[in-house]
């Protein structure tokens, strides 16, 4: 499975999935482009992605929900590459709040990169890609919170569930340009967040009861299967979330844990 060449742009890239996801892309042989806010740690990483896996990675700094940011990271990746294969709609952020105390700004600020990002992100990146008549692929990142939910997290599980539907209604306007949309759910990946949550033991062993394969998943494994969607290994797929989640979203009960 090789993407030699295809570029691809990843959103929140500086860090946890979406750093994840430029390795493996960049392991695959695709010119990455790695965006997010955090300017600084996105070119330190993109500039020790192109040293290790000898590809092209550059970086260009983009707040998702913003339009203007959007069009100019998609502008300066065609100036800079000719062309726009892949896009990986990755950016996201949790603000906790349940249906009783969440404030109105704290709701639209998760939707507004989650979803809303999600939105723009596509958008831009299709209409580039029909323009030129590339058929490509988009990967958008829901989570498994897009089907189970979590009350005090009302603003991520309502943006989470939100981008699966935008991922159909995508790939159907998209088919007929042979433009591929699909969605990744991840169960718990041991990013930053997670890290601090599992030196906690009760947090710890709540989240390896509820998953299957007994352990946390590493951002590199969600990047194989973004890798996987936008090859042509996955040429008929479209409209589909993928839930690589360690086999939680099948689990009835829970599962033993050791101490
Ligand atoms: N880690 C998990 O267990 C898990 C599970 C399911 C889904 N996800 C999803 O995966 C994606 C990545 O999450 P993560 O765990 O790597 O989180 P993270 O916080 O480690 O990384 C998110 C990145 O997005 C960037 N970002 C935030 N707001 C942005 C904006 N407005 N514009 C551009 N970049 C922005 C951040 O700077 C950061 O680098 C998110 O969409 C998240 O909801 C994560």
């Amino acid at each position: 499975m090789r993407l030699d060449g295809k570029v691809t742009v990843i959103t929140g890239a500086a860090q946890g999935i979406g750093l994840g996801c430029a390795e493996e892309f960049a392991a695959h042989g695709a010119k990455v482009v790695l965006s997010d806010v955090l300017a600084e740690k996105c070119d330190e990483e993109a500039a020790r992605i192109a040293g290790e896996f000898g590809v092209e990675a550059i970086s260009i700094p983009c707040d998702v929900s913003k339009e203007a940011d959007v069009d100019g990271l998609f502008q300066k990746t065609v100036d800079h590459f000719g062309t726009l294969d892949i896009a990986v709609a990755n950016a996201g952020v949790i603000k906790a709040g349940s249906i009783l105390d969440l404030s109105p700004e704290d709701f639209d600020q998760v939707l507004g990169v989650n979803l809303r990002g999600v939105f723009l992100t596509g958008q831009t990146a299709a209409k580039i890609m029909v323009d030129k008549g590339v058929k490509g692929a988009i990967v958008n990142m829901a989570s498994t919170n897009a089907v189970v939910a979590i009350p005090n997290q009302l603003a991520y599980v309502t943006s989470k569930g939100g981008v699966v539907q935008l991922t159909k209604a995508m790939a159907l306007a998209l088919a007929e340009h042979g433009i591929r949309v699909n969605g990744i759910g991840p169960g718990s990946i041991m990013t930053d967040v997670l890290k601090s949550v599992m030196n906690d033991d009760a947090a710890r062993k709540m989240i390896l009861s509820r998953t299957p394969l007994r352990r946390i998943g590493d951002p590199r494994e969600i990047g194989q299967v973004a890798v996987f969607l936008a090859s042509e290994y996955a040429s008929y797929l479209t409209g589909q979330t993928i839930y690589p989640d360690g086999g939680r979203l099948s689990l009835n009960y829970v599962v033993p844990v050791d101490d």
